[in-house]
């Protein structure tokens, strides 16, 4: 094993050799030097883990050295003064400089045996709290690494769940439509039936006898009343209307649906702002129509550029909230216009007002946080307005909310008409 290497500076040679002869017998390794600047050389060049110097010396004086050992960033070395009688406040100085420890002259051996042992305790010591520092960083790190794994992960499931949400919603708006289509359809095959037998009467009448014909024909006339073939006409013009309806309305769900609902975040692109909340609310209508009446005032805005199925997403989250603030049935408006900012850049403005219960104040700072809720367990999971808060930021776009509890809340939403600007977003 290498010897601990000590370095001795010292201008009375005396001094230097008895201490270096008894720290040599201690199994230390000794570097010399006779003053301040030639002690400070051999301290660069070898980097000693400890330096005992004397306080007084002409030229660099202790004091000096201990400073500029000190002064070196990447140094741990320890430094022990030795101080000559007289010298307690250049000692407390030198303590305050961070020395460790200082012995009086004339050089007890015994008292420098132990400062040399506390300092090589202190330098093992500290040496092994950087290392324990380094590990602690590292397992901080991965730790870190790994939190923020499972929080994407929990988004992405939360996305998954939002969606399955909202896939039962659609089964129940597509339900309805595909309903009395169904039943039409049921009808219709009813009709047809009646159709199809005064059809086949009047058949009989190009085999009948002549004479035949006109009691036939009365009795076709009589079937045509009892079936009420009038009505089945007229009626069934209005069937096939109605279900031409509904398999568009399913068609159109099943359309913004497809557009909504992608987990990939889409492109780049310019889009119609008013059309994008025209489809969230379709797709979250069942969620809406029996809480809420809405009004729409949609301003003449021009495109806008961003990822159209994340601000949807924005939007779905907002109008979900207002409806699910709104106990019994109230009124949710929705807004959009072009206004001018502060430093006159366009942005268009979207507000989502509701009638519903409110926001109280204390809890209005922490809306946008992760995971903060107010809504049962399993029914919320506060992670609506956090990942509305990032999607709006990434658009170099602003969200904010004000409410007053028990009249209700205004979300107000800017966004930049191009990003432009912000290149950072590809
Ligand atoms: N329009 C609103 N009216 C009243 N309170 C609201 C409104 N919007 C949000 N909040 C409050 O802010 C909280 C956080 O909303 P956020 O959308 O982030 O989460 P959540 O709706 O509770 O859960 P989820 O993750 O399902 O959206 C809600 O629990 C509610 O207390
Ligand atoms: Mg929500």
């Amino acid at each position: 094993m290498n010897k601990k290497q000590i370095l001795l500076i010292d201008d009375e040679p005396q001094i230097l050799k008895t201490v270096k002869r008894y720290l040599e017998a201690e199994d230390y390794e000794i570097l010399t030097a006779n003053n301040g600047a030639q002690g400070l050389d051999i301290f660069l060049k070898e980097n000693p883990p400890l330096v005992i110097t004397d306080i007084r010396m002409p030229g660099i004086s202790g004091i000096e050295v201990l400073k500029e050992i000190k002064g070196k960033k990447e140094s741990d070395t320890e430094v022990i003064v030795i101080s000559g009688h007289g010298d307690m406040d250049t000692s407390i100085e030198a303590l305050r400089l961070e020395a460790s420890d200082f012995i009086s002259k004339p050089v007890d051996m015994e008292h420098l045996y132990l400062a040399v042992s506390r300092a090589f305790d202190k330098i093992r010591i500290k040496s092994r709290l950087r290392e324990y520092t380094k590990d602690l960083q590292g397992s901080v790190e991965k730790k870190t690494k790994e939190i923020k794994e499972a929080h994407a992960m929990l988004l992405q499931s939360e996305k998954l769940a939002s969606i399955g949400q909202l896939a039962a919603g659609v089964a129940h708006e597509i339900n309805n439509p595909a309903g009395f289509v169904s039943s039409n359809l049921n009808t219709l095959e009813g009709y047809f039936h009646d159709i199809v037998k005064v059809m086949m009467r009047y058949k009989e009448i190009h085999i009948a006898k002549k004479e035949e014909r006109t009691s036939l024909l009365e009795e076709i006339k009589q079937l045509e009343e009892d079936l009420d073939i009038e009505y089945i006409m007229q009626d069934i013009d209005e069937l096939i209307e109605e279900s031409k309806d509904g398999v568009n309305r399913i068609r159109d769900i099943v359309v913004n649906l497809k557009d909504f609902s992608r987990l990939d975040h889409g492109d780049k692109e310019f889009f119609d702002l008013n059309k994008g909340i025209e489809s969230t609310l379709k797709i979250i209508w069942n969620e809406l129509k029996y809480k809420a009446d809405i009004t729409k005032s949609y301003g003449k805005i021009p495109e806008i550029e961003g990822f159209p199925r994340e601000i949807n997403q924005v939007f779905m989250n907002l109008l979900v909230n207002a409806a699910q603030a709104i106990e019994k049935r109230g009124r949710i408006d929705i807004t959009t216009g072009l206004i001018s900012s502060d430093k006159g850049q366009d942005l268009v403005e979207v507000r989502i007002s509701d009638t519903g219960a409110g926001i109280k104040k204390e809890n209005l700072g922490k809306i946008f946080d992760p995971f903060f809720t107010t809504k049962d367990v399993g029914k919320g999971t506060g992670l609506g307005l956090n990942i509305s808060y990032k999607v709006i930021e990434k658009h170099h776009g602003e969200i904010s909310a004000e409410s007053e509890v028990g009249k209700g809340t205004t979300f107000v939403v800017k966004l930049p008409l191009s990003l432009r600007s912000c290149p950072e977003i590809s």
